[in-house]
């Protein structure tokens, strides 16, 4: 079902009728010499993580959150017996609790850094990746031969290429008739709204609970971004405002939405969450900042609010309540 990086043709991993064998670093298959991240030149430009690496989750890149795996659930029932394509799978936040369903996966990402995270993750929890195949893939050039698997989910990468047609075209194309493309989107939940509503209702949520917390990351991004573009640096932005829906209800025969409500409260540091992520330089739109300068201006800012708020600033927490999971399942025409 694979199909070859050197002749184009069908294979069955690891050698082509052609001769090729798909070279492995640990354990993953290297279907693609495409560039971690192309930011410059004339064609499709991406972002992937390779750098970005271990600050993508911080400390949580080994957890499994509860969102994850309702999600792995209803994806693994969806799925049956039949194969999921995890495109664009990042540190396995979604491929290894369907490993632990024991899902048929090919986990599929441009950055070798973040797949060998997911082995990592999934070595932590003891699940076993049997039924995956841990492949570096460029999305724009899915290696799989057309009508090949039965799921695809492509979670939090379409804003990170310029061409996310592109990318769903080729899903598209790697779908079996009948075949389900799964998307995750957050929505505030019922409980938040009544919340925001009315202030002592589930007495967890007033305006004003998160507006220090607010201010400081309302701060951190004005001025980080202000101050970098004297020195001609913007951030890498490329799909943040596509239109995935109007463009899938085009070319799937059918859409259901279905939403898994959860609503739970929480809260999180800035020491736990945003900062160290920022700190590294861990978000999308940071690639391109070079590091001396990044560091420059972060540790203005952060001396700016150790004078404001005190030494103790990181550990200002936000408090919300958890969001619910909407899960959109497109349908390609046909019957399998
Ligand atoms: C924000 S992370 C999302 C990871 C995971 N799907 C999740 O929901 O947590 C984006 C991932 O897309 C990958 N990526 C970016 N451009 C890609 C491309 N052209 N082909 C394959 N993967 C790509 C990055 O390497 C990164 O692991
Ligand atoms: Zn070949």
């Amino acid at each position: 079902m694979f199909l070859c990086p050197k002749c184009r043709s069908k294979m069955s991993l690891p050698t082509c009728s052609c001769g090729y064998t798909v070279p492995q670093q640990n354990f993953i298959w290297q279907f693609s010499d495409m560039p971690d991240m192309v930011t410059e030149g004339d064609g499709d430009k991406y972002v992937g993580y390779e750098h970005i690496g271990e600050s993508y989750s911080g400390n949580r890149r080994y957890v499994i959150e509860e969102k994850d795996t309702l999600f792995a659930e209803r994806v693994s029932e969806l799925t049956g017996t039949g194969m999921l394509l995890d495109l664009a799978c990042g540190d396995g936040c979604l491929t290894v609790p369907c490993a632990a369903n024991k899902t048929k996966i090919i986990a599929g990402d441009i950055s070798n850094k973040m797949l060998s995270i997911l082995r990592q993750k999934a070595d932590c929890h003891k699940i076993s990746l049997d039924t995956v195949t841990l492949c570096r893939i460029n999305a724009l050039e899915i290696p799989l031969a057309a009508e090949s698997v039965d799921t695809v989910v492509a979670d939090s990468v379409l804003h990170l290429i310029s061409n996310p047609q592109k990318v769903i075209a080729e899903i598209w194309r790697v779908l079996k008739k009948g075949g389900l493309f799964l998307c995750r989107d957050d929505r505030p939940g019922k409980r938040q709204k009544e919340a925001n509503k009315c202030n002592d209702s589930a007495n967890i949520l007033s305006d004003d609970t998160n507006t220090l917390y607010n201010e400081i990351v309302n701060t951190l991004y004005s001025e980080y971004w202000n101050k970098l573009k004297e020195y001609g640096v913007f951030p890498t932005k490329y799909s943040w405002k596509f239109n995935r829906d109007a463009f899938c209800d085009d070319l799937f025969a059918d859409k259901k939405i279905e939403i898994i409500e959860r609503g739970n409260p929480y809260e999180i540091p800035l020491k736990d969450g945003l900062l160290p992520r920022f700190s590294a330089r861990g978000y999308s739109d940071q690639v391109d900042v070079p590091k001396e300068l990044h560091n420059k201006v972060l540790n203005i800012l952060l001396t700016q609010f150790r004078e404001k708020y005190g030494d103790g600033f990181e550990n200002i927490c936000y408090r919300g309540l958890e969001d619910d999971l909407v899960i959109t399942i497109y349908t390609k025409a046909g019957t399998p």
